[in-house]
């Protein structure tokens, strides 16, 4: 084995020079068989993979998950059963931003969990919101192109930003929390997580229930005002990667608490707005949290690109116990994920340390570039087979298909019930939970974004958006731009012309 102290090639040969190319005398010019040269040039002009199309920016940790109660009678997943531990990965991150922007511009939090279960990969991919800006995956390119940059200056941009939102009234709730306190998390410690949609969970018996999952945070939800998080911005742009850090590298861990709620089968039918629609949540009074257990963070990666940037959560990483629902974006994400990894790092990034599951993997997928984890070497290469290969699971088949579904084949929005609106949830979200400080600071961040408009017709469905949300909130925020001088507040709240009107109105 070479001397450790020597820097070798990355075919491990031990280098001449770590300082000095080799040339024709002191003066003359570079050789071409100068392999170590032309290895470290080559390799550093690959050091990058394309950055995530969304929640570029992030940081993460590893931990464990414990199941301190006892749900068995809602899922058979293994990670659920009463005493399990589980390892886990963390990855928080902000949606809109590239990979250098500042963690404390106005955002989404991404929060995305791995656990290696004994029975595969399980991801839970959410954000610090427990709902989503749309209702169908086909907006989402759309969505996120409209909180990026404009294609000729490549700057964001505000009018673009509530141009999509006021016309696509789904976003009013989400749009709410974002532009409320907790657009602005004091940490990643301090934000609580959520896996938003409706997932299935299946018990031992074949028995399914709709759950939906929530992570509090044990350091106390903690935000800072749009001022603190300027100047932040300025003085620190990683803030949340250097605070996770540090806590973790000093001992102090944080700690979430994960709890569900729990929808019987049949409640979906008949429950009075639609359970799968992802811009909605549960009430706590109707569906109550039901604690399963608690995760600590306590150990940082050793190597940020290895293992942060090259992690790949997606949501269809499902364990047996665990399935989706009719959730039509959840049902998009299921395909979008994988796919992005593939096309990021490789159609083998599943045999990365990070994302390799601690459970055996007995798959017939086979070679594609960068494979190093084979099936041994008898194992057939085709299935069914009749030479003792892997066989599918019959107790995962008798899960059975998942729910019951039967129509035509149709482009169409969700079939509104009683309660089905865009407006409601989100002003009681103003009304109901806000306190009056944080009131006041959203009514200051909405003028503050009003004042950054510049298209008139922006800025009348922007009037009509937050008064159809709360009437006391619309007038408030047009009392201050007018105040201000802006005119152009001073039409009359009208309805817009909406490609499609707001469910409900
Ligand atoms: C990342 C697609 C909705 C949370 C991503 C990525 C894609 C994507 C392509 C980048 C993956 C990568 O390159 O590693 C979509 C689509 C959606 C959708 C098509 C809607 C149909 C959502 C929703 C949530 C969410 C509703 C939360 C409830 C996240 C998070 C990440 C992410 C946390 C970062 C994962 C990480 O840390 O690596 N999304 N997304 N997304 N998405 Fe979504």
């Amino acid at each position: 084995m070479t001397d450790s102290r020597f820097t070798t090639t990355t075919a491990g040969a031990p280098v001449a020079s770590d300082e000095f190319s080799r040339t024709v005398g002191p003066d003359g010019p570079v050789l071409l068989h100068d392999v170590y040269l032309l290895e470290k040039l080559a390799q550093f002009n690959r050091e990058r993979v394309p950055e995530r199309v969304v929640h570029a920016k992030g940081g993460g940790a590893f931990g464990v998950l414990t199941v301190t109660e006892d749900v068995s009678r809602y899922t058979r997943a293994a990670l659920f059963q009463p005493g399990t531990q589980t390892d886990m990965l963390i990855r928080f991150s902000s949606v809109a931003g590239e990979l250098g922007s500042p963690d404390t511009w106005r955002d989404v939090r991404g929060f995305a969990m791995k656990f290696y279960t004994s029975e595969g990969n399980y991801d839970l991919v959410g954000n610090n919101t427990p709902v989503f800006f749309i209702r169908d995956g086909i907006k989402f390119p759309d969505f996120i192109r409209s909180q990026k940059r404009l294609s000729d200056t490549h700057l964001r941009d505000a009018d673009m930003q509530w141009d999509f939102w006021t016309l696509s009234p789904e976003s009013a709730h989400q749009v709410t929390y974002l532009m409320g306190d907790r657009g602005l998390p004091e940490s990643w410690r301090h934000l609580n997580g959520y896996g938003s949609h409706t997932y299935q969970w299946i018990n031992a018996a074949g028995e399914r229930f709709w759950v939906k999952y929530h992570f509090h945070n044990q350091q106390g939800e903690r935000n800072i005002t749009g001022d603190e998080a300027e100047k932040i911005a300025g003085a620190d742009s990683d803030h949340y990667l250097r605070d996770l850090f540090d806590a973790i590298e000093r001992g102090d861990f944080p700690k979430w608490t994960v709890s569900v709620q729990i929808m019987p089968y049949e409640d979906a039918r008949t429950y009075r707005f639609n359970p799968f629609d992802l811009t909605k949540v549960w009430p706590h009074g109707d569906y109550p949290l039901i604690r399963v257990g608690e995760f600590v963070l306590n150990r940082n990666p050793e190597n940020y690109f290895a293992q942060i940037e090259q992690a790949a959560f997606e949501p269809s990483n499902l364990v047996p116990g665990i399935d989706v629902s009719p959730d039509k974006m959840l049902l998009a994400r299921v395909f979008s994920y994988a796919d992005a990894h593939r096309y990021r790092i490789g159609s083998n990034y599943n045999e990365l340390p990070v994302n390799r599951p601690k459970a055996p993997v007995h798959s017939y997928a086979k070679d594609g570039h960068l494979r190093h984890v084979w099936a041994e070497p008898k194992q057939p290469v085709y299935a069914p087979n009749s030479l003792g290969g892997p066989k599918a699971d019959p107790a995962r088949a008798a899960e059975g298909p998942g729910w019951q579904t039967d129509g035509e084949l149709i482009r169409s929005a969700y079939t509104l019930r009683q309660d089905d609106d865009d407006f409601g949830q989100a002003g009681a979200l103003i009304r109901d939970v806000f306190t009056d400080e944080q009131r006041a600071r959203f009514v200051d961040t909405l003028v503050g974004q009003y004042n950054s408009l510049t298209r008139d017709a922006v800025k009348e469905r922007f009037l009509w958006y937050w008064t159809s949300i709360d009437k006391t909130t619309g007038e408030r925020i047009r009392a201050r731009v007018l105040s201000s001088g802006k005119a152009e507040a001073d039409k009359a709240v009208r309805a817009p012309d909406l490609v499609s009107a707001p469910v409900g109105a």
